[in-house]
């Protein structure tokens, strides 16, 4: 089964009660407050008809309602405060977040990830044993990682044969624009493997760009993915369809000992897709 991780990241402020930093158990107490970037991972399977695993804007707006609303620009827990009595640690506020998002969302997906990230040196994830994440960093466990950043600019246009022309505006947005948009695709791919003692490395970084060169960039990079692009001529390029295009033409070229583990596609800075693999 093709499942696709798809998170959408949102930023609130708020600021929290914390005991007192040198006796936590005194009566005195401080009040701390972050700018909080929080990743949303939900996943599904792709729907055949659309493209795509769920509509990103509903997602948007299920966080922004059930998670935004109550907590942006507030001090957050204490007798008054939407968390309640608590220590005001992140992951007291990861925990609160969990809770509110759980119930929330459409049945087509599951929450798998949430990262809360409070600065840039303090980040909490949580991450659903179900998820394909979790299940995949199991079966991979003592190999080690490896993760090359590429980029590549493309337009696409978001439009669904099974749909009709109001329904393709009503679900894609200005995304099904009749002349398509263009976005700049950063693609992160990982191998996992064992360090080859000879060479030190899990795979050569000459040999992975060589494969992604070939397979993705050096096809994608300004072209139109529906026009110019074979493998996307009879299907949606939904960012659900590359990601899972990208992973079917890069893993077979990887040799035995470094396996493709993930690839992520990330189409604005504000939502990116996460492929592991069939189950
Ligand atoms: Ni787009």
């Amino acid at each position: 089964m093709t499942q696709i991780q798809m998170t959408r990241r949102v930023v609130f402020s708020a600021a929290l009660i914390v005991p007192h930093e040198t006796n936590p158990d005194s009566a005195r107490f401080g009040y701390s407050g972050h700018n909080y970037t929080l990743d949303v991972g939900v996943m599904g399977k792709v729907d055949p008809r659309t493209g795509i695993v769920v509509n990103i804007k509903e997602i948007d707006q299920i966080v922004r309602r059930a998670v935004l609303e109550k907590l942006d620009g507030k001090l957050i827990n204490g007798e008054t405060g939407p968390i309640g009595r608590c220590r005001g640690t992140s992951e007291l506020v990861l925990e609160k977040i969990h809770e509110m998002l759980e119930d929330q969302l459409p049945d087509s997906v599951s929450l798998t990830a949430l990262r809360l990230e409070s600065t840039q040196l303090d980040v909490n994830e949580w991450l659903s044993e179900t998820g394909a994440v979790a299940s995949r960093a199991n079966s991979r466990s003592g190999e080690t990682l490896v993760t090359r950043v590429y980029e590549f600019a493309a337009s696409h246009r978001l439009n669904s044969p099974h749909l009709s022309d109001h329904e393709n505006v009503e679900l894609f947005g200005k995304c099904n624009h009749c002349n398509g948009h263009g976005h700049n695709y950063v693609l992160e791919v990982t191998v996992s493997g064992k360090i080859d003692e000879n060479t030190g490395v899990v795979i050569s970084i000459e040999q992975l760009d060589a494969i992604v060169n070939a397979e993705i960039i050096d096809r994608y990079d300004h072209r139109h993915l529906n026009m110019d692009i074979p493998e996307f001529f009879d299907v949606i390029p939904s960012s659900e369809i590359v990601t899972r295009t990208i992973w079917d033409r890069i893993e077979p070229q990887l040799r035995q000992n470094a396996r493709l583990y993930r690839v992520i596609l990330r189409e604005t800075a504000r939502n990116f897709f996460e492929y592991y693999g069939k189950d």
